[in-house]
């Protein structure tokens, strides 16, 4: 999608479609109140083109409601399309985003191309943050899982401009909305991953796909396999890796910003289950076909990378994702086996679905030894966090009240929901094994979090977070602003908190 910033007065704007927004400035709350919507700009024109449909109360200015005028009077766009916000009071920068992801998804299926966005004007909301957030909100709109549909037309909006009151801060402004077009298209990298099924994206695959996005944006990349997961001592890795006729892939990217040669260095660990069948714990057959996702902790860290890598902040960063498949075959792990891990600690399998924790062992501990001071990892690691949390927050967790007090901080930017849930020693108490140093399950209470536990275990004392976004890497339905399918969730948030450093 072609992406432009215009500081034209609206109504001479020659479009198939300009979209603006509407919010409802009601503030008596009484049985009695009616809804009053008001349009969030001061273009007089365009205001005088929708006097008659605010007036008529069919138009609300709910979150993401739509109404559509055609041959506007008084405009040179053909249609004017009416966005709402909600309640004025409430309005902000992450409304913004999911109005524009509205606007083109209102356009897409239309055969309309050219999407002109009216960026709000509102005391509450910055111009640039909403430059920003409508850049990233239009790229995100503009996807849809369909890939491999043999009807599949070619309807994606293919351009996309913003448009700011004249007096704007011009290059303020023009950053932020070159910043959302990264962050957005980043965001659309990782779902276009996670979309891609177990028999496409093998591990293997998924190190090429990694491979050829750090050679595009000039990252330093490695991708290893089996005989280097040995050499490590890799053994919680290659525990689920055994039991699959494809290879594991240990994928390292590196960013390096010039002169940046001390500090910190943050390590990304992602999960990359290419397909998580359960192994000998096998999964029932109904909605298996879902675990193809189970790869959108490591695939996010490879859009978050992506991100970094064009946004070029001033720290080090290191990327560690364990893509393996984890299958039942005759070489396959068993419950009841010991692996001992790449930190040393021997595990006892209870369930050999619960293998996203053993990879991340191991990852977590390579991260480490490559130098890394601060860690978050990301993965769909329990279904338990869904059954915690519904698929409305993802889950956190942290060893490090400061390290965490600073993703908190990233999560107003990237308008993510994440929801800290506790650690704890009742909890470790959890996953102690009678036969080693610990198990890999701790029952079904609490599964999210002795999950977190295990990982805990390997972060050791370094500052570390953990995001289980098992509940939202992948909607169940198609949303105004976002299509049914991978979410890119975590992508924007794990940006944010890098750049805080
Ligand atoms: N990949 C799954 C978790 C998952 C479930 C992701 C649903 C997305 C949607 C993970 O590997 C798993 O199987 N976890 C088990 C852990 C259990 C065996 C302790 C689970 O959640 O049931
Ligand atoms: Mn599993
Ligand atoms: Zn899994």
């Amino acid at each position: 999608m072609r992406t432009e910033l215009s500081f034209a007065p609206l109504a001479r704007i020659e479009t198939e479609l300009l979209a603006v927004l509407a919010a409802d400035t009601q503030t008596d709350k009484g049985p009695d109140a009616k809804p009053a919507p008001a349009l969030l700009t001061a273009d007089e024109a365009v205001k005088a083109a929708a006097a008659a449909v605010l007036a008529s109360g069919e138009f609300k200015a709910g979150a993401n409601e739509t109404v559509l005028i055609h041959a506007p009077t008084g405009l040179k766009a053909k249609r004017l399309l009416l966005v709402g916000l909600g309640k004025e009071a409430k309005a902000t920068v992450h409304g913004v985003r999911a109005a524009a992801g509205t606007a083109v998804r209102y356009t897409k299926p239309r055969g309309i191309r050219k999407l002109v966005f009216a960026l709000p004007e509102s005391e509450a909301i910055s111009l640039p943050a909403s430059a920003r957030a409508a850049a990233e909100g239009a790229f995100v709109g503009n996807f849809d899982a369909d890939t491999y549909r043999s009807d599949r037309k070619d309807v994606s909006v293919q351009s996309f401009t913003a448009v700011a009151p004249a007096g704007a801060e011009k290059a303020a402004v023009e950053a932020a909305f070159a910043e959302g077009v990264i962050v957005g298209e980043s965001q659309n990298f990782t779902r276009a991953l996670v979309n891609e099924p177990g028999n496409v994206l093998t591990p293997t695959e998924f190190g090429k796909r990694a491979a050829a996005m750090a050679e595009g944006v000039g990252l330093k990349w490695e991708v290893h396999s089996t005989e280097k997961l040995r050499e490590l001592k890799m053994g919680a890795f290659l525990s689920v890796a055994q039991g699959s006729e494809e290879p594991p892939a240990l994928i390292v990217l590196r960013y390096e910003p010039a002169g940046v040669a001390d500090g910190p260095l943050i390590g990304l660990v992602g999960k990359g289950i290419t397909f998580d069948t359960g192994g000998i714990s096998i999964k029932p057959a109904d909605n298996m076909e879902k675990m193809k996702y189970d790869m959108a902790g490591g695939a996010a860290m490879l859009g978050a990378m992506r991100a970094i890598a064009l946004l070029k902040p001033k720290v080090r960063v290191l990327c560690v994702v364990c893509a393996s498949e984890n299958m039942p075959d005759g070489k396959a792990q068993k419950p009841g086996d010991v692996q001992t891990a790449m930190s040393g600690k021997t595990i006892e399998i209870i369930n050999t679905d619960a293998e996203g924790r053993l990879v991340l062992a191991d990852g977590l501990a390579y991260a480490k030894q490559l130098g890394a001071t601060h860690l978050i990892d990301a993965a769909t690691l329990t279904g338990a966090v869904g059954v915690a949390l519904g698929k409305i927050n993802a889950g956190s967790f942290s060893n490090d009240d400061a390290t965490y007090d600073k993703f908190s901080a990233s999560l107003a930017t990237s308008g993510e929901a994440f929801w800290r849930l506790p650690l704890g020693e009742e909890y470790a108490e959890l996953i102690k094994s009678d036969i080693a140093d610990i198990k890999n399950t701790g029952g079904r209470y609490g599964g999210a979090i002795t999950a977190a536990e295990f990982l805990k275990v390997f972060a050791e004392d370094t500052p570390w977070i953990h995001l289980d976004i098992a509940g939202l890497a992948w909607n169940d339905d198609n949303k105004p602003w976002i299509a049914k399918g991978p979410t890119g969730v975590a992508v924007r948030s794990i940006l944010e908190w890098v750049r805080s450093y």
